[in-house]
């Protein structure tokens, strides 16, 4: 039977492309999205990739939208995908309370809400898969991400322990650390910056969306039930 997955952000950027991929592989896919309906219909429209609205950050919204989840794919969730993020940067003397809080809690805050509400199942079952999306921020800090940095290098403190957690339930939990992809969020960044974030990856290039649905796509996989706790980079070489 087909395992069920779940991917928060899953209708755009790096999440869309994970979404797409897990279904191409055989999972039965469901996708999160918060607020934009419209890019969401167009997936859905595009992929058959039914798509679900709640905000991650929220802990009684998770709730409802995995049970809804759940309901409407005909079982519990085999392998989550915490992908769902956003930036508000800024360098931290200029950075606004609301920055900082916005990121922590959709960043961060939603591993925790999303994991919480699916671990049981998979300790039940003896079997999961936590995909925690973190990034190459996490691990090296950037101009202007203090929020980001911290919430993706939470994530990987969060990946470890969970881990040790559930060694012992056939549960693996482990971070991709994506670099630099080539989505709407990285294009929003100035020219002249991105000039020089490319100056500093060894590729001289951004990655694409397939090279990080690529990881998922193993880490999701049975053949990696022995991979657990690690945090997978994927970014062109950059030096941490
Ligand atoms: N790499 C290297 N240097 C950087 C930098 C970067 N990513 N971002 C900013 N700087 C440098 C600037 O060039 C500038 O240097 P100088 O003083 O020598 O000119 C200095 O830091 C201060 O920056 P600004 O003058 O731009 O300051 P600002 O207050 O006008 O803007 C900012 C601050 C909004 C943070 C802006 O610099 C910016 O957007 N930076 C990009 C930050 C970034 O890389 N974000 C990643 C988004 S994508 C993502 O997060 C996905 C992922 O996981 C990788």
């Amino acid at each position: 039977m087909s395992k069920i997955a779940l991917v928060t952000g899953g209708t755009r950027g790096i999440g869309a492309g994970i979404s797409i991929a897990l279904k191409q592989a055989g999972y039965k896919v469901a996708a999160n999205y918060n607020s934009d309906s419209k890019t969401a219909e167009q997936f859905h429209a595009e992929t058959g990739i039914p798509v679900f609205s709640w905000d991650v950050s929220n802990y009684e919204s998770c709730e409802k939208g995995v049970a809804k989840v759940c309901e409407k794919m005909g079982g519990t969730i085999d392998v989550l995908v915490n992908n769902a993020g956003i930036t508000r940067d800024s360098m931290l003397h200029k950075m606004d309370v609301s920055a900082w809080n916005k990121v922590i809690c959709t960043n961060l805050n939603s591993v925790f809400n999303m994991t919480r509400l699916v671990i049981s199942a998979m300790r039940e079952k003896n079997f999961g898969r936590i995909i925690n999306i973190s990034s190459v921020n996490g691990l090296k800090g950037q101009v202007g991400q203090t929020n980001y940095s911290a919430a993706k290098a939470g994530i990987i403190g969060f990946t470890k322990a969970l881990a040790l957690e559930s060694a012992n339930k056939g549960i693996t939990v482990n971070a991709i650390a994506p670099g630099y992809i080539a989505t709407d969020m990285t294009n929003a960044i100035r020219d002249d910056i991105k000039e020089k974030i490319t100056a500093t990856i060894p590729m001289k290039r951004f990655g694409n969306v397939e090279e990080i649905s690529n990881a998922v796509l193993f880490l999701a996989d049975k053949k990696a039930s022995f991979v657990t706790g690690v945090t997978l980079s994927v970014n062109g070489g950059q030096y941490l």
